[in-house]
C-alpha cells in the first residue's frame, strides 16, 4: 500500500480546531477527519435510547447496536451516519457536547474509536483533529500539533458564533461548560488530552484563521513534500 500522510491536530473544546483543519485540508488535498463528531455520534445514539452517558454497563449493552459510517460530501464535508441515518446536524448542541465528553471517557467506546480512526489514516493522506490523535491514534504521524487558546477567548468565539447565527448565547454559561469540558477531557484516566512530546504547540488566542493556517502550513511544508 502506497504511504499516506497524517497531520494531528489535538487540543481543547473551541481552540479552532475543526476550522483550521478543514481549511489545511482544502489547502492540501487531505481527507479531513473530524474525530469529535465520532464521539458526539454515539453520544446523540445513547441519549436517544435513554441511556445516561455515566452508565457503564448501558453503554457496553448498546454500543454493539450502533454501526457508525463516516461520509464524504462533493465539497469534503464529513457526514455522520448513525445506523444508516444523516445525523451531521443533530450531534452539534452543547447537550450532546457535554454528553461526548463523558461517554469517551469508556474504555468500550474508545476502543470500538480507534480501529475506524487509524483505517482511514491507513488508506487516505489525512487530517485528523480531535483530543488523542498524536499521543494514542496517530502515534507516528507525520505533523503534530497542539492547538490552544485561552478558555475565556475559546468562550468569546463560541458565544459570538452563536450570536452570528441568530441563537441565544450566554458568555458566562458557556466559558463555565468550556471549563468543565477541559476538566474532563484532561482528566479522564484513557488517552486524556495531553500534548503528545513530538507536538508543536500554536496558540491561537492572538492570531486570526489565515495566520494559524499559515503557521501551520510552513510547519507541514518541512516535513511532508507538498
Ligand atoms: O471536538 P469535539 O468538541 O467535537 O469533541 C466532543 C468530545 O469528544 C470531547 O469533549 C471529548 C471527546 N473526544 C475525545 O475524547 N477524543 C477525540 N479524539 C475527540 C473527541
Amino acid at each position: 500500500m502506497a504511504k499516506t500522510y497524517s497531520i494531528a491536530i489535538d487540543g481543547p473544546a473551541g481552540a479552532g480546531k475543526s476550522t483550521i483543519a478543514k481549511r489545511l485540508a482544502k489547502e492540501l488535498g487531505y481527507y479531513y477527519v473530524d474525530t469529535g463528531a465520532i464521539y458526539r455520534t454515539v453520544a446523540y445514539f445513547l441519549d436517544l435510547l435513554g441511556v445516561s452517558p455515566k452508565d457503564v454497563d448501558g453503554v457496553e449493552r448498546y454500543i454493539d447496536e450502533l454501526t457508525i459510517n463516516i461520509e464524504y460530501d462533493e465539497e469534503g464535508l464529513q457526514h455522520m451516519i448513525m445506523n444508516g441515518m444523516d445525523v451531521t446536524n443533530d450531534i452539534r448542541t452543547q447537550d450532546i457536547s457535554q454528553k461526548a465528553s463523558l461517554v469517551s471517557a469508556h474504555g468500550v467506546v474508545r476502543g470500538v474509536l480507534l480501529d475506524m480512526q487509524r483505517d482511514v489514516a491507513k488508506a487516505h493522506n489525512v487530517i485528523m483533529d480531535g483530543r488523542d490523535i498524536g499521543t494514542v491514534v496517530l502515534p507516528k504521524a507525520d505533523v503534530k500539533i497542539f492547538l490552544t487558546a485561552s478558555a475565556e477567548v475559546r468562550a468569546r468565539r463560541r458565544t459570538d458564533e452563536l450570536l452570528a447565527k441568530g441563537h441565544k448565547a450566554n458568555f458566562d454559561q458557556i466559558l463555565k461548560e468550556i471549563q468543565q469540558r477541559d476538566y474532563q477531557d484532561t482528566h479522564r484516566e484513557l488517552a486524556p488530552l495531553k500534548m503528545a512530546r513530538d507536538s508543536i504547540k500554536v496558540d491561537t488566542s492572538d492570531l486570526d484563521i489565515d495566520g494559524v493556517v499559515e503557521a501551520i502550513l510552513k510547519i507541514v511544508s518541512e516535513k511532508i513534500p507538498v
